[in-house]
């Protein structure tokens, strides 16, 4: 390609979608094949992939395509990868960079970490962890641009997401929320699965005076416990069996943003260990190293687990309970703030309307008396996935009890007391990961809908079995119990659909 030619397409893989805003890629490589590579792997609606040759001509991009990721190259003629990236940096230190570097060359990459990328990818690289790497890009960068207000609104900005709530509880919350924007301290926020936990973390950080700087969070139950230090602090070479290469980890890369640690519950004593230094003292040293190193980091914990539980148990730190449990914000469960019902129910018809570009529904009276008396196990995230696949099924302008599961319709009509409280059958999952699994299925509705060849439902199997051998490494067996079939039947859909290894491209 010509240096500052330029392309954009988009067409349809959902495997990298993020729901439905579109997210902005772009790819600065001078070489034609690499960009030909991507522009099929990235093939999908929820993508736009904008190219630049050269490391200058995509400094002249940025301010114009506003991208969300950009994707890049170390070794360009002229303005090379890392000098590319020293310079977006000061630009924009929120806007998130991935350096390409060829094998051996991993010093390099490693210069990237520390010049704040957010990843490196080896060439030639594996498609699936491609993606799963965009992915993870694509999703901390949305974290970091959709600003979320701290203020109860109902007719949000676009890229601007409220928390609902006008009940004395969330009232509550706001306030905590205002004075921890207004602070650099350290934060916990404590509430069963899906209350907003994160909603708020992002809150305090977009108000606060590092909003324009990274917000970078971690799962800490998502990643193997023995991982989780390294990926937290980085390794040294040669630290442990598999550390080939130094790493930098997620506080030195976050320097003078906020870290969100997410789950903080699950980890182990020498992990705990470390974050309790680095709350205290700000310095850390790489797992193996023996430099301290000092950062200046914010620290957001979230849990769903009663702290006070495992440190009686033994299982966390007492101290460090104590330095997180400062400020501590408490999102009380959905059932003890049903007052707020009414107004999150019309806020998230309004919202998935918007973001589905279809005009919003209503909810019938009999709808909105049952939301108001079930239990909402799944808390608020349930709502919204009761709402989504509500305006999905509905057939006229207002949701009806007969686009509700049965149990929740049923909530309406209960007697007072044995409201929702059925027992869940034998071998089917249990409310949350229904109402979870029912808004997939509308989602892919909607995309069945928008692409009429589209053969939905051996689309999905062919995907499930294709994602159950790569979860187990193509152990049939395992990927069979995963699915919850027989290994026979794995056999027969795997021939049927003509499904080969996974195969990785330069
Ligand atoms: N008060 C609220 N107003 C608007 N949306 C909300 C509110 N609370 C939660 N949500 C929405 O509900 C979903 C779940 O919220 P979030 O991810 O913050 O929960 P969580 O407490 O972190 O859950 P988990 O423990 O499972 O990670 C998100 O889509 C979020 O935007
Ligand atoms: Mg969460």
């Amino acid at each position: 390609m010509a240096p500052g030619e330029q392309s954009r397409l988009t067409a349809c893989d959902p495997g990298v979608s993020l729901g439905a805003a579109m997210s902005k890629l772009l790819l600065v490589d001078d070489e034609a094949d690499v960009l030909y590579s991507f522009q099929r792997i990235f093939d999908s609606p929820d993508i736009e992939l904008t190219t630049a040759s050269s490391g200058e001509a995509a400094l002249a991009e940025i301010p114009r395509v506003k991208p969300d990721l950009v994707i890049m190259d170390v070794r360009m003629g002229g303005m090379n990868g890392l000098e590319t990236l020293r310079a977006i940096r000061k630009a924009d230190p929120k806007l998130l960079v991935i350096l390409m570097t060829a094998y051996g060359t991993t010093q390099t990459a490693i210069e990237a970490m520390k010049l704040g990328a957010y990843d490196y990818l080896l060439k030639p690289f594996d498609v699936p962890k491609l993606k799963a790497i965009v992915q993870n890009a694509l999703r901390a960068a949305r974290d970091m641009r959709q600003t979320v207000s701290d203020k109860p609104l109902l007719e949000s900005e676009d890229y601007e997401q409220g928390i609902v709530g006008r009940s004395e509880s969330m009232q509550q919350v706001f306030k905590l929320v205002g004075q921890l924007a207004a602070s650099d301290a350290t934060a916990l926020i404590t509430g069963e699965s899906g209350t907003g936990k994160e909603l708020v973390a992002r809150a305090i950080y977009h108000n606060s005076h590092r909003s324009q700087q990274p917000f970078l969070a971690v799962n800490c139950a998502a990643i193997p416990e023995q991982l989780l230090e390294s990926e937290l602090f980085g390794h040294e070479r040669g630290s442990f069996t598999g550390a080939t290469h130094q790493r930098i980890g997620k506080f030195e890369q976050c320097n003078g943003g906020t870290i969100f640690l997410d789950e903080i519950g699950d980890m182990t004593p020498a992990t705990q260990t470390k974050i309790l230094r680095v709350l205290q003292s700000g310095t850390f040293e790489r797992v193996g190293g023996n430099t301290p190193l000092r950062v200046d980091v914010r620290v957001i914990a979230a849990t769903n687990k009663p702290l006070e539980q495992a440190v009686a148990a033994r299982q966390f730190r007492e101290d460090l309970f104590y330095r997180l449990n400062v400020v501590r914000i408490h999102l009380p469960p959905l059932r003890e703030r049903k007052s707020d019902i009414r107004l999150l129910v019309d806020y998230f018809l309004k919202k998935l309307a918007r973001e589905q570009g279809v005009p919003a529904k209503a909810i019938s009276a009999v709808v909105l008396r049952a939301f108001e008396k079930y239990h909402w196990p799944g808390n608020v995230r349930e709502l919204e996935n009761v709402i989504r696949r509500a305006m999905v099924v509905s057939k006229g302008d207002t949701i009806l009890p007969s686009d509700l599961s049965v149990e929740i319709a049923g909530a309406g009509e209960a007697a007072s007391g044995a409201v929702g409280t059925a027992p869940t059958p034998a071998g089917m999952a249990g409310a949350g990961a229904a109402s979870d699994m029912a808004a997939l299925a509308a989602q892919l509705f909607h995309w069945a809908r928008k692409d009429p060849k589209l053969r939905v439902l051996p689309a999905v199997e062919r995907a499930l079995v294709v994602e159950a051998l790569k979860a187990t490494q193509d152990n049939q067996v395992q990927a069979a119990r995963l699915l919850g079939v027989t290994r026979a039947t794995l056999r027969k859909r795997i021939e049927k659909f003509g499904i080969q290894r996974q195969t990785s491209i330069t």
